[in-house]
C-alpha cells in the first residue's frame, strides 16, 4: 500500500489500523480494543492490555534467537572507549539492576529519576525501571541542581539513579555535587540513590543513602518482567513550557510500544538487525524514543555515542562512527550538521570514510534550514529527511514515510502528516484556513497511540495548555501552513518556547531567574537568530531605581545566575540593561517586535504600542551587542 491509502485508513478506521499494528507486540494480555474514548477529550489506547516494555525491548529478542546480536554499541571518543553489548548481556544487566531496585523496595508505579551521561548504563537504568513497572524520569545532564530539584519535587521519586560525572569537551562535569544540592533543595527526599561510578570523577557517597551500582548487585536476585496495564505510565519526561515549572509529559506504555515499533520500518526504513543511530542524548525525547526504546523494541542495534559532532576529536566523528559500526539510518538535529559544516565546509572528512552502508539521514528537533540540507545532500549524496515532532507526541507528527513510499523532498518542509495525525491549520478563532495560509497547527483529537494522555499530576494544566484553545483539537504550539500537496511547513512557535541547538527552552523560565536578581526590577528574554544554534536567548534588564553599579557587573551576575539555576544548556550569555521595555497600552511586553529588531527583519509598528520611542532605545542596546548580526 502507498502512503495515502495507509494514512487515510488510519483516520477512517483507527481501531482496525492500530489493532493490526499491535500484533507486532508481545502482550501478556492482548488489548480487547484499541481506542478508549469514554473520558473524551482525554483518550487512551490499549488500556485493558497487560504488557511489559522491557520484555518487548530485550527479553523477547533473546528468546527469538537474537541473544548474540549487538543491542547497544557504545562509542565514546571522550573516554576513548568502544564496547558492544549483546541482547543477552543487556538482558542480564537490566535484570540485575531491576533486581537491585526491587530489593530496595521499588514497586510498579514508583518513580525513579535518572540523571546520567551518555553511557549504556543510562539505558540499562531506564529498561530496569520498565522491567518492574517503575516510572522513570530522565533529567538531562546539562541541567543544574535547581532544575533537578524542581523535577524531584514534581515526580516525587523513591530513588534516583545517577552517574558520577559527564564529560564535556575540556571539562569533567561532576554530577554528584549537583545531585546532592538538588536533594538538599527539594522538599521531597528520595529513599536512596544508586550511583554509577566513573573513573573520570568518582563520587563521594553518603552512607546509608547512596549505593554503588556494582556493589549493590552482589547477592541480589535478578528481577523478572512485571506486566503492567496498557495505560500505565512508561515514563515522565519534563519539557519546557511558558513558565519555569516544566511540564511532565506522561508516556503511556502500550501505545508507546505499538507506535514506536511502527515507525522503525515505515519511517526510518530499518528492520531487525540493522544498526540505527540517533545522535542525541537520553535526556531528550529523541533519546528516549530513538536511542533507547524504538530500536530495541524493533530488534535493531542502537548506538550510544558520547561525544560532540565537532571537537571529539574532529568534524569527522559522525562519519567514522557511521562507517565503523555500519549505521544504516542516522538521525540528529540540524544544529549538529551546522557545527560540522562550519568546521569542514568542503566536507573533506566525509571523503575519508566509507559511508556506503548509510541509506538515509533524518533531521528533527528544530527547523531544518535549507542551506544545511543542501550542503548535506551535496556532500553526502544521501537523502536528507526532515521530520517534525515533539516531546508530547514521542514520534513523528509529520515526516516522509521513507519505508512505505519515498515522497519527493521539498526542502524546508517535513513532508506530510503521519498515520493517526489529522493535522489542520487553524485561524485564531479555530477555523481551518485555506491551503497556503499561515495559522496555528493543531491535530484533531484523538491523537494516535503513544502520545501524551495527560501531564503528570496536572490534568488541569494539560487541558489548558493543549486542549482548551481549540476544542476538539490538540494545540501543538507551532505555527505554519499546509500547501496544495498536503505538505506541512513549520514556521515558528506560538508561545515563549525557544529552540537552542535543538534544545527546547523556556524564555519565561529564564525571566523568572533574571527577575530573582536583587537589582532587576523588570526583564524580558527573547530568542534571537543564531547561525549555529538556531536561536540564542537574549535578556533585557530594567534595574530597580537607585541601582548604580556598573551594568557589566550586573550582566555578568545574571549570566552566572542562569547557568547556576537552569544550567549550561540554556546557553544564556547575552544580556543588556535598558531603561524601559516596549509594551502595549495594556502592559504586554512586545517580545515579537524585539525579536524582529534583533534579527533585522522588517516589522509593522504594533498599533497598540504605548511609546514607540522605546523601540529606538532597544535597537541601540541590541546594536551594542552586535545585533542584528551582519
Ligand atoms: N552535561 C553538562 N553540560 C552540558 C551537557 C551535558 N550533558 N550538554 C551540554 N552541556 C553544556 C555544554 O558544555 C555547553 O557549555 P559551555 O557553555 O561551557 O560551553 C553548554 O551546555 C551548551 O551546550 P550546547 O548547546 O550543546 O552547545 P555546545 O557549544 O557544547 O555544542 C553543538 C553545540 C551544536 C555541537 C551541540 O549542541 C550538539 O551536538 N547538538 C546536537 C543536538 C542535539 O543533541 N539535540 C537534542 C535533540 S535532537
Ligand atoms: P521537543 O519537544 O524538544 O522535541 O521540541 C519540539 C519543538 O521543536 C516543536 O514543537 C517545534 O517547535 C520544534 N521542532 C521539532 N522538529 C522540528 C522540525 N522538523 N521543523 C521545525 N521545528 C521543529
Amino acid at each position: 500500500m502507498a502512503y495515502k491509502e495507509i494514512y487515510e485508513r488510519s483516520l477512517s478506521d483507527p481501531e482496525g489500523f492500530w489493532m493490526e499494528q499491535a500484533q507486532a507486540i508481545d502482550w501478556d494480555t492482548p488489548p480487547s480494543k484499541a481506542l478508549f474514548a469514554d473520558r473524551a477529550p482525554l483518550y487512551e489506547w490499549f488500556k485493558d492490555a497487560q504488557v511489559n516494555t522491557c520484555y518487548n525491548a530485550v527479553d523477547r529478542h533473546v528468546e527469538n534467537g537474537r541473544g548474540a546480536q549487538a543491542a547497544i554499541i557504545y562509542d565514546s571518543p571522550v573516554t576513548d572507549t568502544k564496547r558492544t553489548i549483546t541482547y543477552a548481556e543487556l538482558q542480564s544487566q537490566v535484570a540485575a539492576i531491576a533486581g537491585v531496585l526491587a530489593s530496595k523496595g521499588i514497586e510498579a508505579g514508583d518513580r525513579v529519576i535518572i540523571y546520567m551521561p551518555m553511557v549504556p548504563e543510562a539505558l540499562v537504568a531506564m529498561l530496569a525501571c520498565a522491567r518492574i513497572g517503575a516510572v522513570h524520569s530522565v533529567v538531562f545532564g546539562g541541567f543544574a541542581s535547581h532544575e533537578l530539584a524542581v523535577r524531584i519535587d514534581d515526580a516525587t521519586p523513591k530513588a534516583i539513579i545517577a552517574g558520577s560525572c559527564g564529560i564535556e569537551p575540556g571539562r569533567v562535569v561532576e554530577y554528584k555535587p549537583l545531585l546532592d544540592g538538588a536533594i538538599e533543595e527539594a522538599g521531597h527526599k528520595p529513599e536512596f540513590c544508586l550511583i554509577f561510578q566513573r573513573n573520570e570523577a568518582r563520587a563521594s557517597m553518603i552512607e546509608g543513602r547512596d549505593f554503588d551500582w556494582v556493589e549493590a548487585q552482589e547477592g541480589v536476585e535478578p528481577a523478572p518482567c512485571t506486566p503492567v496495564s496498557g495505560d500505565h505510565p512508561a515514563y515522565i519526561l519534563y519539557t519546557s513550557g511558558t513558565t519555569g515549572q516544566p511540564k511532565g509529559v506522561v508516556r503511556p506504555t502500550a501505545g508507546h510500544l505499538v507506535a514506536l515499533n511502527w515507525t522503525m520500518p515505515n519511517i526510518y526504513n530499518v528492520g531487525p538487525g540493522d544498526v540505527f543511530w540517533a545522535a542525541s542524548d537520553v535526556g531528550w525525547v529523541v533519546g528516549h524514543s530513538y536511542i533507547c526504546y524504538a530500536p530495541l523494541i524493533h530488534g535493531c542495534t542502537t548506538v550510544v555515542f558520547e561525544g560532540k559532532p565537532v571537537g571529539t576529536p574532529d568534524a569527522g566523528t559522525f562519519w567514522r562512527v557511521i562507517s565503523e559500526h555500519g549505521v544504516k539510518s542516522f538521525f540528529t538535529a540540524p544544529t549538529a550538521f551546522r557545527a560540522v559544516k562550519r568546521v569542514d565546509p568542503k566536507g573533506e572528512f566525509i571523503a575519508k570514510y566509507d559511508l556506503s552502508g548509510l541509506d538515509q539521514i533524518f533531521l528533527a528537533g528544530e527547523r531544518a534550514d535549507p542551506d544545511t540540507i543542501e550542503w548535506m545532500q551535496d556532500k553526502l549524496g544521501k537523502p536528507v529527511i526532515d521530520h517534525w515532532w515533539q516531546t508530547e507526541t514521542g514520534f513523528t507528527i509529520a515526516g516522509n514515510p521513507w519505508g512505505i513510499e519515498q515522497m519527493p523532498i521539498k526542502i524546508g518542509s517535513p513532508t506530510v502528516a503521519m498515520p493517526g495525525y489529522d493535522v489542520q491549520i487553524l485561524s485564531d478563532d479555530g477555523h481551518p484556513v485555506p491551503d497556503g495560509e499561515l495559522g496555528a497547527i493543531a491535530v484533531k483529537l484523538p491523537l494516535p497511540p503513544g502520545t501524551l494522555p495527560t501531564l503528570w499530576n496536572a490534568e488541569g494544566r494539560f487541558r489548558k495548555s493543549y486542549l482548551d484553545t481549540f476544542p476538539g483539537y490538540y494545540e501543538t504550539g507551532d505555527a505554519g501552513m499546509k500547501d496544495e500537496d498536503g505538505y506541512l511547513w513549520i514556521m515558528a512557535r506560538t508561545d515563549d518556547v525557544i529552540n537552542v541547538a535543538g534544545h527546547r527552552l523556556s524564555t519565561g523560565g529564564m525571566e523568572e531567574v533574571l527577575a530573582g536578581h536583587p537589582d532587576v526590577a523588570e526583564c524580558a528574554v527573547i530568542g534571537v537568530a543564531d547561525q549555529l544554534k538556531g536561536q540564542l536567548p537574549l535578556g533585557f534588564l530594567c534595574l530597580s531605581s537607585g541601582v548604580n553599579r556598573p551594568h557589566e557587573e550586573i550582566v555578568k551576575e545574571v549570566v552566572a545566575r542562569v547557568r547556576d539555576k537552569i544550567g549550561p544548556v540554556a546557553a544564556f550569555k547575552l544580556a543588556c540593561v535598558v531603561e524601559r521595555l516596549p509594551k502595549t497600552r495594556s502592559g504586554k511586553i512586545l517580545r515579537a517586535t524585539m525579536v524582529n529588531i534583533a534579527n533585522g527583519t522588517p516589522y509593522k509598528m504594533p498599533a497598540t504600542i504605548d511609546d514607540p520611542a522605546i523601540l529606538d532605545e532597544i535597537a541601540e542596546a541590541l546594536k551594542e551587542l552586535g545585533y542584528p548580526a551582519s
